[in-house]
């Protein structure tokens, strides 16, 4: 196990300290509700985890719970998506790009992106509104690499001047990192308004989703706006035998705009941003197309 070691404390006393916040994460979380353990192979660079999830039982009785609940969301949290899966193996695979780097996970679900993010040395920030969800993703963390996220909770649907009211403090990111978190219509402003605030000038969006009409809502909303990017695709296998090609983009903001900690003067030419692996790969993300309605709970 790889251990988060403070310059000035010693490798015991990390040790003592990752194994205490492990036993608090394990307190809280028995709780809340009852978990097992699932063991994954990435499919791409062969990293196998085991993280804790919701048992099955609990997982069926958080989504009728949730579903007898009016305006409760799902709990989305509670599974292993493909596209977490993608992100994960890019995350690994692209390791040197993330050593040391302030990073942020929006949706981090169980945590498996955030777990390779970890493994490849990402100084990393999870972000959901699930605060479950935050402390499993921590405990996995913690279980597979030693070192846990700083988690934030919040809800990028609350208005943004209170969401960056509560991030406040931050560094901005180098890379913001998403695993399926577009299928409801609501999100694509409020995520995109946030991505643009907390990115920096010259950070990269990686987004990985399984082709859900909301997230192609959301890239074509971004191609408007002037993001740029290319894409590589994966097609698993995926844990529990799901089924979905999952599409793993790369997006760098418009040039000149203005967003957190920069100061671009208005109106000078700012030059292209450098592009980051290979060019003219589904580059200039297709243009905005008709106008999809919300796609929850697709693979
Ligand atoms: C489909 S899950 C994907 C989880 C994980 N990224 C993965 O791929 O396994 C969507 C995640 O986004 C989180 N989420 C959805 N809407 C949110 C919102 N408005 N604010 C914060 N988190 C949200 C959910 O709690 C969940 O963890």
């Amino acid at each position: 196990m790889r251990q988060q070691t403070h310059p000035d404390q010693a490798p015991d006393a990390a040790d003592a300290a990752a194994e205490r916040h492990l036993s608090e994460l394990e307190g809280w979380l028995e709780a809340r509700l009852a978990t097992e353990e699932e063991t994954l192979t990435l499919p791409r660079t062969g990293r196998r985890y085991t993280v804790l999830v919701p048992s099955a039982p609990d997982h069926d009785r958080l989504f009728a719970e949730a579903k007898a609940t009016p305006d409760s969301t799902l709990p989305y949290w509670a599974e292993i998506w493909p596209s977490g899966v993608a992100l994960a193996d890019v995350a690994i695979a692209r390791a040197p790009e993330l050593v040391g780097v302030p990073v942020l996970e929006l949706g981090c679900g169980l945590g498996v992106t955030a777990v390779a993010a970890l493994a490849a040395g990402a100084d990393l920030y999870v972000g959901d509104y699930s605060p479950i969800s935050l402390a499993l993703c921590s405990y996995n963390g913690l279980r597979n690499t030693g070192r846990a996220p700083h988690p934030l909770e919040f809800n990028w649907r609350d208005p943004l001047p209170t969401v960056l009211a509560q991030l406040e403090g931050l560094p901005g990111f180098s890379i913001i990192m998403a695993a399926d978190i577009l299928y409801e219509s609501r999100d694509i402003v409020p995520v995109l308004e946030l991505i643009d605030r907390l990115l920096l000038p010259d950070g990269v969006l990686w987004l990985a989703e399984p082709g859900r009409k909301t997230a192609r809502r959301f890239l074509n909303t971004a191609a408007a706006a002037g993001w740029r990017g290319y894409t590589e695709r994966a097609t698993g296998p995926w844990p529990g035998g799901k089924i979905a090609e999952v599409g793993v983009h790369f997006l760098e903001r418009p040039t000149g705009a203005t967003h957190w900690g920069s100061s671009s003067a208005a109106g000078a030419p700012s030059p292209e941003p450098a592009r980051r692996g290979p060019s003219g790969k589904d580059r200039a993300l297709a243009s905005a197309r008709r106008p999809a309605r919300d796609d929850r709970g697709v693979g």
